[in-house]
């Protein structure tokens, strides 16, 4: 599909894959709705966006306000006429091990991975349906398959995203023509792990990651792929793993 002219979301913009996804899909002529709490980082992408003719927009958002995700998503259809992609992206990972009672995480893990993703959806469906077509691309994880010591609550707000996007995809695909799909990667060289405060799995996890990682870049080609696909080809899933990676 000629992706030209569409418009997409992006959540978690300011870094990694989402920053990756949307240069990615400006170069393939996607208008981008930009969207994070790190302003700066914002600016920067959007002249980097520029400079390669594409076009973007930001919208300085905090995914655990409901209203700001509203806003966000009906501000880029005021903006650009549409929503044909959402890509549900923005997340963190602050791993620990639950014995360590680190009860305030675990909270911002449901708020930002699972409750920010509800709330873009939410604004979306009314949009997507009208338009009777739109494709929501929400960011799972490897984590969202299989759980770890240490990854129980982020684990739990994975295996979430996976079971909401399949949930979504059996109403919305055949009923409206919205296609769903949930992309899990391996390990990512990204900023992710920075919110991380239990010392106690910092070792173990060290060695994990001590393997050739995926770049941002190598998930941004996997959501182009499933975004570029003709109108009567839904990819449900998409998981992709460092060779390394056991
Ligand atoms: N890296 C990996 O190995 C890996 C593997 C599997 C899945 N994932 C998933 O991939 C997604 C992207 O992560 P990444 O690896 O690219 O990490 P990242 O570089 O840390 O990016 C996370 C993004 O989420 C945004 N974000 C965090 N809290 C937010 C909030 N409250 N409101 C709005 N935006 C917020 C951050 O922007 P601001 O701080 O500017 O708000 C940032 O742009 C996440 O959902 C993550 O769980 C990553």
């Amino acid at each position: 599909m000629d992706l030209q002219g569409k418009v997409a979301v992006i959540t978690g913009a300011s870094s990694g894959i989402g920053e990756a996804t949307a240069l990615m899909l400006a170069e393939a002529g996607v208008k981008v709705a930009i969207a994070a709490r790190r302003a700066e980082k914002l600016e920067e992408l959007k002249k980097k966006i520029e400079a390669k003719g594409g076009e973007a927009l930001i919208v300085i958002t905090d995914v655990t306000h409901k209203t700001a995700v509203e806003y966000l998503i009906n501000h880029t259809k005021d903006t650009f006429g549409s929503v044909d992609i959402l890509v549900n992206n923005a997340g963190i990972m602050p791993l620990s091990l639950m014995k360590n009672l680190k009860t305030d995480e675990w909270e911002k893990m449901v708020d930002v991975n699972i409750k920010g993703v509800l709330y873009a959806i939410g604004a979306v469906i009314p949009i997507m349906r009208e338009q009777k077509s739109g494709h929501i691309v929400n960011i799972s994880s490897v984590a969202g398959r299989k759980v770890l010591v240490g990854s129980a609550v982020y684990s739990a707000t994975k295996f979430a995203v996976r079971a909401l996007s399949e949930g979504l995809r059996m109403e919305l695909s055949p009923n409206d023509g919205i296609k769903v799909t949930s992309i899990e990667p391996g390990a990512v060289e990204t900023e992710l792990t920075s919110t991380i405060t239990d010392e106690e799995i910092m070792e173990g996890l060290k060695k994990m990651l001590d393997i050739e990682t995926l770049k941002s870049e190598d998930i941004a080609e996997a959501i182009l792929y499933v975004v570029k696909q003709a109108d009567r080809v839904n990819v449900n899933e998409v998981m992709v793993m460092p060779t390394q990676q056991g």
